[in-house]
């Protein structure tokens, strides 16, 4: 994999000020910021909307792209959005989903994800170190 974007849900624009027992101190735009720094020889792209429609619109958008990795925190539509979940059986690109928190250490409602079963994989209760053992796995990837 050469390109890996980067797709945040809903409320994660708030992460620093956002339940920071849970979801940590860093902003979003630190935690990007130094994954970029990890991988110099990756074309990282990052998006954040708190939309279901456009990140469903980007996961289409990238979704048939060579040599392309897509590492997914959908936020709260993890739980809920069938839409995300057949926008990424649609596709191609294979999606890595990733949890800031163990969302199966937390309330019953967060236990179920209606986008595991179509994800290539799922990183979950590592903080930022989701986001990079994600990334890590794309790296490796069919190499
Ligand atoms: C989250 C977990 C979800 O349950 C929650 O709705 C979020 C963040 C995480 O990164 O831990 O918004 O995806």
């Amino acid at each position: 994999m050469k390109k890996i974007i980067i797709i945040n849900g809903p409320n994660l624009n708030l992460l620093g000020k956002r339940e920071p027992e849970i979801y940590g101190k860093e902003t979003l735009q630190d935690i990007m910021a130094e994954l970029g720094e990890c991988f110099p020889s990756l074309d990282i792209f990052h998006f954040q909307s708190n939309s279901e429609g456009a990140i469903i619109d980007l996961l289409h958008e990238y979704g048939f792209a060579a040599n392309t990795g897509i590492v997914l925190n959908a936020g709260a539509y993890t739980h809920t959005s069938l839409a995300i979940a057949d926008a990424i059986s649609a596709i191609e690109t294979p999606v890595v989903e990733v949890h800031l928190s163990n969302i199966f250490a937390r309330e019953e409602i967060r236990h179920k994800s209606l986008i595991a079963p179509v994800c290539a994989g799922s990183v979950s209760g590592f903080g930022k170190m989701s986001y990079y053992l994600a990334i890590k796995a794309f790296e490796q990837w069919h190499k």
